[in-house]
């Protein structure tokens, strides 16, 4: 029998791994000029870690982790998320104590055990941002800000930032019992999902996507009326800076996260073509979480992008870096290949991808193949021209050939940029 791979995972092959290179390198550039820098955290940690941060009541934490119990009986998670593991390894390696903010990045695999469809996997991929150490609205901006480059460096249609503020513990749970009492005669209507979030946390009923909940949360309390006048007044800096900088927002003031520990400010950047998987990313502040997990009072905020939804909905044709044109050197005749190996370091050395005949194979054949993998151009590699040292220069999109010297040779691979 043979095997496939399990529900809600996938194989990313040579040709979608391009893409997946190009993204990274794109991202890390961007990165780099607003000074974060990478870490790596385990893929999975204790099931606790997850309890407490992203919250008992989260449908991740309720019904889609991976949890397992090792050969000690300890419990375990596969992460499903990357900003609760960020936290543990800043308080455990006591970064908190170097000079504020510090500025994290991080990619890799998330785990998620949810129906799987377009756009919705079981094994996932984020890139995700986490600034520790500032309270202030320019921290949301500059998490906004690196998004929207990093977005906008890439293929992709129309995508929008969605805004919100889901006030502070303060503020929230007078609004959670005004959003409770509007709900409380209305709750037979509600998807049996919410009838269990009206009591554990109503506020998750305002982002059920199905429309008797809908229809229903059209017309509740909006949590935007309710804030604090600090969270007001952090919420207003944060979209005169967005406006300040002309980075385009839609407030919507329905948006909740599906994690507990947000505060402030919370927002999606949300692509319509991806249909029911829309959002791109998401991400906001965290205020309590460092203290909740261990640490000192320290303010956060980040942001995750799914990078399989970032793939799928990026226009790829013609996008790649451009670079040398690869080259493929065929040999014409046999005990050649000994010259292969020797011409094609020379090549590489040059930072030009160069491929060898590795097969045996006729002169015939060898075209046939490169010709099928793509190849523009071809070196061949005869004997009675290297007594010269020189070599024929087939391009294979007009079939011409030429004889060129050596150093010709190294001219022409230098000069042609793909
Ligand atoms: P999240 O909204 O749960 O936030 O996930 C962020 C992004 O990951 C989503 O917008 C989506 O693009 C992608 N994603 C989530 N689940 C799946 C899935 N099953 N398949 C494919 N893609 C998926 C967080 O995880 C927070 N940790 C973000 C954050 C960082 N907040 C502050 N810092």
């Amino acid at each position: 029998m043979a095997f496939k791979a399990p529900r809600g995972t996938r194989d990313i092959l040579p040709d979608e791994a391009s893409r997946w290179e190009f993204l990274e390198n794109s991202f890390r550039e961007r990165c780099r000029l607003y000074g974060f820098q990478e870490i790596r955290t385990p893929i999975f940690e204790h099931t606790e870690l997850f309890v407490r941060s992203v919250g008992e009541s989260s449908d991740i934490v309720s019904k889609e982790m991976y949890t397992f119990h090792d050969r000690s009986g300890r419990s375990l998670t596969l992460r499903p998320e990357g900003t609760a593991a960020v936290v543990r390894a800043y308080l455990e390696n006591g970064l908190h104590e170097k000079p504020h903010p510090v500025k994290l990045y991080y990619f890799g695999p998330m785990f998620r055990y949810d129906r799987p469809q377009a756009g919705r996997y079981r094994q996932f991929h984020q890139f995700g941002l986490e600034l520790f150490g500032s309270p202030q609205p320019s921290a949301d901006v500059e998490i906004m800000a690196l998004s929207y480059d990093m977005l906008r460096s890439l293929p992709l249609p129309e995508f929008r930032l969605e805004l919100n503020s889901v006030g502070c513990r303060e503020c929230r749970p007078g609004y959670r019992e005004r959003l409770r009492e509007y709900l409380r005669f209305r709750e037979e209507e509600l998807c049996p999902d919410c009838s269990r979030r009206y009591r554990e946390n109503p506020l998750r009923v305002l982002d059920c996507k199905k429309p008797e909940c809908k229809d229903l949360s059209a017309g509740a309390p909006l949590l935007t009326q309710s804030l604090c006048p600090q969270c007001a007044g952090h919420l207003a800096r944060v979209r005169e800076l967005l406006e300040r900088l002309e980075l385009p927002y839609v407030l919507n003031p329905r948006l909740v996260r599906g994690l507990d520990y947000y505060t402030r400010t919370a927002f999606e950047f949300v692509a319509p073509e991806l249909g029911a998987q829309a959002s791109l990313g998401g991400g906001g502040r965290y205020d309590a979480l460092v203290e909740e997990c261990g640490g000192p009072p320290t303010p956060g905020v980040g942001v995750a992008f799914g990078l399989e939804r970032i793939i799928l909905l990026a226009d790829w044709k013609e996008r790649l870096e451009a670079g040398p044109v690869p080259v493929f050197l065929a040999v014409a005749g046999e005990g050649l290949e000994e010259e292969a190996l020797l011409l094609a370091r020379e090549i590489r050395a040059l930072g030009v991808p160069a491929e060898v005949e590795l097969g045996g194979r006729s002169l015939k054949s060898q075209m046939k193949y490169a010709g099928k993998k793509g190849f523009a151009r071809v070196i061949i590699i005869g004997s009675r021209e290297l007594e010269q040292d020189r070599f024929l220069w087939r391009d294979m999109v007009d079939g011409s050939q030429v004889l060129v010297s050596r150093e010709e040779l190294r001219q022409r691979l230098l000069e042609q940029e793909g």
